[in-house]
């Protein structure tokens, strides 16, 4: 394990079927007002809306109502929800929805009492907040981003062609949530397909990267194996209880925090995947499965010890009579025998992306230096060349 460790994740997490009767306990913690924030009308359809009125009305709150936080949530809506709760003197956001619902939650907790260009300030500057938090609450509908227990909130600023990711502190992570699996059945596939992809992607970013012997790779071993048995069954059966909740758990523990413990991380899919979401507007786990392939096989030598490691210990690749890097080839072969099963896209043409399109999404794809290789902006067209 490498560099000192602290470890502090403050969210209580509630999981399983009867994880909302946990709410009204909660919900007295906090004080009377309460913005409820939720997206385009699915919890309106399938139940969970009037399930969690019924909980706060029962708690005797006042209710905010704050619909409409759009998949990939813009600056817009985060600053007129900033307002909102602002002059509605918020007490609790309670952010009903998927990774979008609460990432703008934390967003908006952070702005409302923000005298500075929330924008500025926490996207571009990646400053703490210096004002007065108002705590997050999730009940989560939508699984892949582990947004429900980690600081990120992802924000696309339209006009600046950029989004971009603000990783909060504990301080701001949800105080609470609510993971029941059965919320996520009605999910449709090509939502659910991406959310698993984006599970696999951020235990990926984290594990394809460093070269020490570290227990946090024993860890997202694990994680990756259960992925892949759950992933099948649960694109077979949606409604399979035990899949959706071992996929629910998986991704609450592939992104909150406790993997990148002690270790080197990459995210430069993510970089590129968040560069091509600015412009497109496409679903995330999509954007991250457009470009993986080309990007780990361009990639592949700089890490090859790795890349072996997880052919071997993921995909079960027998090394016998092989060498190095077939053995790892082979390992990127099953990823994308997987991707292909479940059915995530595995071109950026499916998105929209076009070779016009290029030179922005290079513009907007921030360089890092964690992985195995440190991209330079004409690597980056390149892979995003291969994947169209
Ligand atoms: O808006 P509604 O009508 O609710 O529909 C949503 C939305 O259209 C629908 N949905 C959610 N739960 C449903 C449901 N439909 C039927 N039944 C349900 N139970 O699903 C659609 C997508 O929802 P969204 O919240 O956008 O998906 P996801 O959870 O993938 O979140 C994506 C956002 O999270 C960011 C992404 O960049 C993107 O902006 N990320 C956040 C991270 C974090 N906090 O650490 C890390 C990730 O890498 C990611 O960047
Ligand atoms: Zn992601």
């Amino acid at each position: 394990m490498l560099g000192d460790i602290v470890y502090h994740n403050p969210t209580k997490l509630y999981f399983g079927e009867h994880a909302l009767d946990h709410l009204q306990e909660e919900l007295a913690g906090y004080g009377p007002v309460v913005m409820l924030s939720y997206g385009g009308g699915s919890i309106k359809r399938n139940g969970i809306y009037d399930a969690v009125t019924a909980v706060l009305r029962a708690a005797g709150k006042t209710v905010v109502e704050d619909p409409g936080v759009m998949p990939n949530p813009t600056l817009e809506k985060l600053l007129d929800g900033a307002k909102m709760a602002r002059e509605h003197h918020v007490d609790l956001i309670l952010a009903v929805g998927g990774g979008s619902v609460v990432d703008y939650a934390k967003g908006v907790a952070a702005s409302a009492w923000c005298e500075e260009d929330p924008w500025e300030k926490y996207y571009i500057r990646e400053e703490e907040p210096s004002c007065r938090l108002i705590p997050v609450g999730a009940v989560l509908t939508m699984v892949g981003t582990g947004s429900e227990m980690n600081g990120g909130s992802v924000i696309t600023n339209r006009a600046a062609g950029l989004k971009v990711g603000k990783v909060f502190g504990p301080e701001n992570y949800p105080r609470f949530s609510i993971l029941n699996p059965r919320f996520t059945f009605t999910v449709p596939q090509y939502q659910m397909v991406s959310g698993i992809f984006d599970i696999m992607s951020h235990i990926l970013e984290q594990y394809l990267s460093g070269a020490d012997d570290n227990t946090s790779d024993y860890l997202a071993e694990g994680l990756m194996r259960s992925l892949v048995v759950s992933s099948r069954a649960a694109v077979m059966n949606p409604e399979d209880y035990e899949a959706r909740s071992n996929i629910m758990w998986t991704a609450t523990w592939a992104l909150n925090t406790l993997l990148k413990m002690g270790k080197a991380q990459d995210w430069e899919v993510h970089m590129i995947g968040q560069a091509i979401g600015a412009i497109t507007d496409a679903t995330h786990g999509m954007t991250l499965a457009a470009v993986s392939l080309p990007y780990y096989r361009h990639i592949l030598r700089d890490g090859l010890p790795r890349f072996v490691r997880f052919a071997k210990q993921v995909w079960g690749v027998r090394p016998e009579g092989k060498t190095p890097l077939e053995i790892a080839s082979e390992g990127l072969s099953c990823l994308e025998a997987w991707m292909k099963e479940i059915g995530v896209v595995l071109h950026a043409a499916e998105l929209g992306v076009t070779e016009e399109n290029i030179p922005a999404i290079v513009k907007g794809t921030f360089l890092l230096d964690g992985g195995y290789r440190q991209l330079t902006p004409a690597e980056v067209a390149d892979i995003l060349r291969e994947s169209l």
